[in-house]
């Protein structure tokens, strides 16, 4: 029992990774699966998509590194957060296709809810904002738009649950109906401080009680498998969103620490201790892990379009064939050209928050070109970032006094001049770490320490390495104007305040 399986079921495709004792990587599998736009804005996927290719990227995984299901001491989820599935309890088959945390199907419904007042009272005991990226008014739309759901969810027939407790269920063969404190905390349903699903916000978003998830330490006993899914019995022992365990994975246990992941999107985390720190910058307060019924917070930064970025330049543009490629075009750029990229592909997340803008390019010449175009969709990842930190230090100066060092991981980390131009623009050190695989590390740490393989936070904290530090080279006058020249590219998309 020397081995722990992740599971790390995303937005794109689902990875299982087998961690040793050691925490070093014995095999990883991965697999994509459909994604479908039955509407403008609208993104859903199958969910029967997202067990089976966590069933065989597990399997496969199990397969490469040689192991049985009795080497296996436990399994830890992460998982796409937000994304919503419904399903029925008896025959365990969702009543409708994931509704996927992209999905703006919403929106109208959000803006009438805060035109009627209802935000403050959400922010207040949930940390979120009203916004389609949530979970709630997701469930509501399934519930009133499937024939009959809505009177079979209140007879207590019909399960919700985000990825984390829908794969759970079905693994563990409709014998559990349970998620971890971090998935519930993106609900918009959860209360983070008292730790309940709470009430008011259930008659708000019309959801019935009866419909929802247990909800967990991100640690300790889930539930176990069906032996007949991986030749024998393995249990579930962690569960976390993917930013928080990506958070778990790089260590970030101490207040003050910062991690960026940079995935589709960018997703930044200080940890904040067990203060849940309010924002004034709209960014997401929100739960970090639950250990030991401990819950600690983390104030988040959100934005959508990281990676998406770099694919539009190869999917989009045709300007790169793979995603190495665009590092070193960017780098041989024209420095004299302010070439700017507002990526807001799908509107702008934190700290703006405005669903309806779109994307826009900035400062073009005659001459140019895919150089220009691809430092413009990098920096445009690092700026969204400085924006991200900035409003963190502002919620919660002690930020700043802690570490002023950011973690990353995620796809682009892989880039050297994208981390080097990070580090310009923040002004602030990059730490990028041996382990890129800190999402799928942290699932399994949160499973290891429950099934007593791992140490304790402190002890795994010292085993963290340092691939590489980006220090800040450019000077204090360069990067004023660079970070200029965005706020004012992304200030005329906004519009004058108010
Ligand atoms: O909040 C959404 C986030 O959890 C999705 O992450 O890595 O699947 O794009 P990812």
């Amino acid at each position: 029992m020397s081995f722990i399986l992740a599971i790390d079921q995303g937005t794109t495709s689902t990875r299982a990774i087998l961690f040793r004792a050691d925490t070093t990587i014995a095999a990883v599998a991965q697999e994509e699966f459909a994604q479908h736009f039955p509407a403008s804005g609208w993104v859903e996927h199958e969910a029967e998509d997202l067990l089976a290719t966590t069933l065989s990227t597990c399997r496969a995984a199990m397969e490469k590194a040689g192991i049985a299901a009795s080497d296996i001491a436990g399994i830890g989820i992460t998982n796409q957060r937000e994304t919503v599935v419904v399903w029925d309890r008896e025959s365990g088959r969702a009543v409708h296709r994931a509704i996927v945390w992209q999905d703006r199907r919403t929106a109208d419904l959000c803006a009438r809810l805060k035109a009627d007042g209802a935000e403050a009272l959400v922010t207040e005991r949930t940390g979120l904002i009203v916004d389609p990226y949530f979970s709630a008014t997701k469930i509501a739309w399934i519930l009133d738009n499937v024939p009959g759901a809505r009177a079979r969810a209140e007879a207590g027939r019909l399960a919700f649950g985000t990825v984390d407790t829908w794969l759970l269920w079905r693994l563990t063969g409709g014998r559990v109906h349970r998620t971890d404190a971090t998935n519930a905390s993106r609900t918009l349903l959860y209360d983070v401080h008292r730790g309940a699903w709470d009430e008011d916000l259930l008659r708000l978003f019309r959801v019935p009680a009866a419909i929802l998830p247990e909800v967990v330490d991100s640690s300790g006993e889930f539930g176990t498998c069906e032996a007949g899914l991986f030749g024998g019995a393995i249990a579930v022992r962690g569960v976390a969103g993917d930013q928080q365990a990506a958070m778990v994975g790089q260590a970030c246990f101490a207040p003050g620490m910062v991690k960026s992941t940079y995935g589709t999107g960018c997703f930044a985390l200080v940890n904040t201790g067990e203060t849940a720190v309010p924002s004034r910058s709209r960014l997401l307060t929100t739960i970090a892990y639950q250990l030991g019924g401990r819950r600690t917070y983390a104030l988040e930064g959100s934005i959508f379009v990281a990676g998406a970025a770099v694919q539009w330049l190869r999917d989009g543009l045709g300007l790169i064939g793979e995603a190495g490629e665009s590092g070193p075009l960017a780098e041989a750029a024209d420095p004299a050209q302010d070439v700017v990229l507002v990526p807001a592909f799908v509107g702008l997340g934190a700290p703006y928050w405005r669903p309806e803008v779109r994307g826009a390019l900035f400062g073009l010449t005659r001459s140019t070109g895919p150089r220009e175009l691809a430092r413009a969709a990098l920096e445009s990842v690092c700026f969204q970032t400085a924006d991200l930190l900035e409003a963190m230090h502002t919620d919660w100066p002690e930020a700043e006094a802690h570490r002023p060092v950011l973690r990353v991981d995620g796809g682009m980390i892989a880039s050297d001049w994208t981390m080097q131009r990070l580090a310009d623009v923040l002004g602030a050190p990059v730490d990028r770490p041996e382990i890129a695989e800190t999402t799928a590390l942290g699932a399994a740490y949160l499973a290891g320490l429950a099934a007593g393989l791992y140490p304790d936070p402190a002890r795994f904290a010292d085993r963290w390495r340092l691939e590489r530090r980006f220090t800040p080279a450019m000077s204090a006058e360069s990067r004023a104007a660079r970070l200029g020249s965005w706020r004012a590219a992304v200030g005329s998309l906004l519009g004058p305040p108010g």
